[in-house]
């Protein structure tokens, strides 16, 4: 279905659950916020917890029948959802949905590799944002990176073709490592995608110097040669190095809009539809039926906006300019 914009929107993003094994600074943090003591989580919490497998699997019909194509499974962390493998071959089965995907933090992913990949999975994005295994444990809280590391070799020996790595691209955290991230793609097929920092609700961790634009990368790594966009409604320009096996990725939420082709649709875990990152609006999935599911759906596809605000107004106190109203965590990555 087109939106209001004459966007095709055929792309959903579905979290599977908030809980995460890891705490990153940009994520973690704002969960105090905007779950305040006392908060029930924004009064949900009787709700949520009737939005589960069979509700999700049934929220992905309805939007199937809207015209989305791709799904990604989001969190959290995926990994933390203990129905993962079973609901994955269950989406596999939808009517409509041609590729299934994951982004997950890796840390869990050595032992599941093989059972996604015989789920039917099509493709694992992981997110590491350091190279380095302190400043791993200082960003995350946890001394995983041997982990993550293990979770990508898993996901590169189980048959996933190209693995996509995220780092979101923290000026004095890991700017000084673009270089060490960029050369990941020489002999591996891995493509590397640097994304801006979003100044979502919370992260109060960062000051302005750490919304970086893309554009530092090339600076930094001046041999890195266009090579284009996997499809149009791709978010990320892509790049190489001469002769290397994988590619580098830029991703400019915050200093180059994409807004007007985004094709995208979350779900976040609790069963609430909304149409754009950046914006407060959700639409409630809990307790309907297919067929109303697939109303709701509808109208926030006509809901979309036309773009998000201005990123570039960069505030990282906790009323932050962006805000979806939830962190990263609780709407979905
Ligand atoms: N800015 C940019 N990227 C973010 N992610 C999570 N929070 C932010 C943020 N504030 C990334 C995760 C993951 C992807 C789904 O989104 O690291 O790679």
């Amino acid at each position: 279905m087109r939106d209001s914009f004459h966007r095709q929107i055929t792309y959903l993003r579905l979290s599977l659950t908030d809980k995460c094994n890891l705490k990153c600074g940009y994520c973690w943090t704002s969960f105090q916020h905007d779950c305040p003591a006392g908060s029930a989580e924004n009064g949900r919490l009787g709700e949520f917890t009737s939005f589960g497998y069979a509700e999700r699997l049934m929220s992905v019909r309805a939007a199937a029948k809207v015209g989305i194509s791709k799904v990604r499974l989001t969190g959290g962390e995926p990994l933390c959802y203990s129905g993962l493998v079973d609901f994955i071959a269950d989406v596999k089965r939808v009517p409509g949905i041609e590729g299934v995907f994951l982004t997950t933090n890796g840390t869990m992913l050595a032992d599941k590799a093989a059972d996604l990949k015989g789920a039917g999975l099509d493709g694992i994005n992981i997110s590491l944002d350091t190279l380095n295994r302190d400043k791993y444990k200082r960003l995350t809280g946890f001394d995983m990176f041997d982990k993550a590391m293990g979770g990508i070799q898993a996901a590169l020996s189980s048959g996933f073709g190209k693995v996509k790595v995220n780092v979101v691209l923290i000026g004095g955290f890991n700017d000084d490592e673009i270089g060490d991230f960029v050369n990941l793609t020489r002999d591996e097929p891995l493509d590397v995608r640097f994304i801006e920092l979003m100044p979502m609700t919370g992260s109060p961790l960062f000051g302005k110097e750490a919304y970086l634009s893309g554009r530092v990368v090339l600076e930094r790594c001046p041999d890195l040669k266009s090579v284009g966009m996997d499809d149009p409604s791709s978010v990320a320009r892509l790049y190489a190095l001469g002769g290397a096996k994988g590619r580098v990725g830029l991703i400019e939420p915050v200093f180059s809009s994409f807004c007007d082709k985004c094709n995208r649709l979350r779900i976040t875990y609790d069963g609430y539809v909304k149409p754009c990152l950046h914006s407060s609006d959700e639409y409630s999935l809990v307790g309907k039926s297919e067929v109303e599911m697939e109303r709701t759906i509808r109208n926030a596809i006509d809901a979309k906006p036309r773009e998000h605000g201005d990123l570039r107004c960069l505030r990282t106190d906790i009323d932050g300019v962006t805000t979806g109203g939830r962190s990263m965590r609780r709407i979905g990555g």
